[in-house]
């Protein structure tokens, strides 16, 4: 079903600083054959199974950062029933990152856009689900990494351990469902695609864990090398090492994927990766 736009492009303004909002976590899947064998091909598809959350989010207006596609935003969730603690546990608090998807022109003439909420739903659930994915690989690859190191003992050079942020779908509605009303429980109702085609729905957000620390980008999606800068400046010693342990994984997961793809776009700081490309 193709949802009908509720509004036409908007200029991107400040986000509500207190919203009704719904939540559905991303969890990546154990294996990749599920999803190469299309068992559960999407975040979309994984969300049919997955319980959804209600809650108050609270958007700081000013960015925290601001990339070609996206800006993110310091957001705090507040607590609205028992069930909230599940969230606080997964992203390790309540403190985290609430990032909006726009589009700008190339000249930086028009000022930044948002498009028709469904459209803008539609790109942040495609957000989502390379996330899904590439968290799989990841793992994968790690396991690739464990099972070398235990037949072959450990590397004379340190490995990163790193990993993608946890990270959720969620849109902010004008209303809160009947049964959160009554009893302010949150709701384990399964997730369907119906939901979002809903008028009562003002805009989406992807939720991710705050990644302090210098961000930068570790690989770009046009080389799969270390890029020279990452960012405004040089890689430093760390990040260069992160940065050629990254490339390292992009062999191995295209042998694992016979061909099929590898991780690019390996962006972040410390031991956590965001906004990742897959490319196939
Ligand atoms: N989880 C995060 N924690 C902290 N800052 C972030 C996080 N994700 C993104 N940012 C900041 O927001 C900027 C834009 O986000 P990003 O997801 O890279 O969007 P884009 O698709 O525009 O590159 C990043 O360059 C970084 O400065
Ligand atoms: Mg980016």
């Amino acid at each position: 079903m193709v949802p009908v736009p509720t509004r036409s492009f908007e200029i991107l303004r400040s986000p509500n600083v207190n919203e009704k909002v719904v939540i559905s976590l991303i969890y990546p899947e154990a294996s990749i054959n599920d999803l190469l064998n299309l068992e559960k091909p999407s975040f979309l598809g994984a969300l049919e199974g997955t319980p959804t959350y209600e809650g108050l989010l609270s958007v700081t207006p000013s960015p925290l950062g601001d990339g070609t596609f996206k800006t993110a935003h310091i957001a705090e969730l507040k607590r609205c029933s028992e069930s909230t603690g599940h969230l606080f546990r997964y992203f390790g608090g309540q403190v985290l990152v609430a990032k909006r998807l726009h589009f700008e022109d190339k000249l930086g003439v028009v000022p930044k856009q948002i498009p028709p909420v469904q459209e803008e739903l539609r790109h942040i659930i495609q957000e989502c689900n390379i996330l899904y994915w590439c968290s799989t690989i990841l793992t994968l690859t790690y396991h690739f990494i464990d099972s070398k190191m235990q037949e072959k003992g450990d590397p004379p050079f340190r490995i990163p351990r790193l990993r993608f942020v946890k990270s959720g779908f969620c849109y902010a509605k004008s209303e809160f469902s009947q049964s959160s009303r009554r009893g302010g429980h949150l709701l384990t109702r399964k997730f369907k695609e119906t939901h979002l085609s809903s008028s009562k729905i003002n805009r989406g957000y992807i939720l991710e864990e705050n990644i302090t620390g210098r961000f930068v980008k570790y690989i770009g999606s046009l080389f799969p090398r270390p890029t020279t800068r990452g960012g405004t400046q040089l890689l430093s010693e760390a990040e260069l090492e992160t940065a050629e342990f990254l490339c390292f994984t992009q062999h191995v997961q295209y042998l694992q994927t016979k061909g099929y793809g590898y991780i690019s776009d390996y962006q972040g700081s410390g031991d956590l990766l965001t906004d990742p490309q897959l490319m196939t």
